[in-house]
C-alpha cells in the first residue's frame, strides 16, 4: 500500500512538473507589466525596489510558482483573478520574465573598469 502511495505521488509530481507554460508573446507581456501596474511594486524590469520592500522577480522563476503567485499570491501581493487578467495573459507576462537575460557581471562591464 505505501508503495502505491508512492508511486501514486511520484505520477502526480511528475505530472505538475511537466505541465509547459502556454505559449505566450513577451511583447505583450512587457506591455501588460506596465499597464496592470506590476512595475509599481517589482520595478520596471522587475528588479524590485520599486515602491519600496518587494521582491524583485528572480530570473529563470518557474511556471507553475509564477500563475501561483499571480492567482494566490503567498503573502501582500494583491490577487489577479482570472477576470481581470485571463490565462494568455498570465503566459504573456511569463514569457517577457522568461525573456530577461541576466545583466554582466560588472567585472565584465569596460565602462566600468577604471584601472
Ligand atoms: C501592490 C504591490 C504589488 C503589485 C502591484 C504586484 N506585486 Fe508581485 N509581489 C508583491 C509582493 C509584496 C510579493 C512577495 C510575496 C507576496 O506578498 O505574495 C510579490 C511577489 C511576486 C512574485 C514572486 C517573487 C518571488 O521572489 O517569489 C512574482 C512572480 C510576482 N510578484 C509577479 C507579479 C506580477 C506579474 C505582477 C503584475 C501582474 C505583480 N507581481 C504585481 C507585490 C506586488
Amino acid at each position: 500500500m505505501r508503495i502505491a502511495v508512492a508511486v501514486v505521488g511520484a505520477l502526480c509530481a511528475g505530472a505538475v512538473l511537466a505541465q509547459d507554460a502556454p505559449k505566450g508573446s513577451a511583447e505583450r507581456g512587457k506591455k501588460l507589466f506596465v499597464d496592470l501596474n506590476c512595475y509599481s511594486c517589482h520595478g520596471t524590469h522587475g528588479q524590485g525596489g520599486g515602491r519600496g520592500s518587494e521582491p524583485p522577480i528572480p530570473l529563470g522563476y518557474p511556471w507553475a510558482g509564477f500563475l501561483q503567485q499571480l492567482r494566490k499570491p503567498r503573502l501582500d501581493m494583491p490577487a489577479y483573478e482570472e477576470k481581470l487578467v485571463s490565462a494568455q495573459e498570465v503566459a504573456d507576462l511569463f514569457a517577457y520574465f522568461s525573456s530577461i537575460k541576466a545583466a554582466p557581471a560588472a567585472k565584465d562591464i569596460a565602462k566600468l573598469r577604471t584601472f
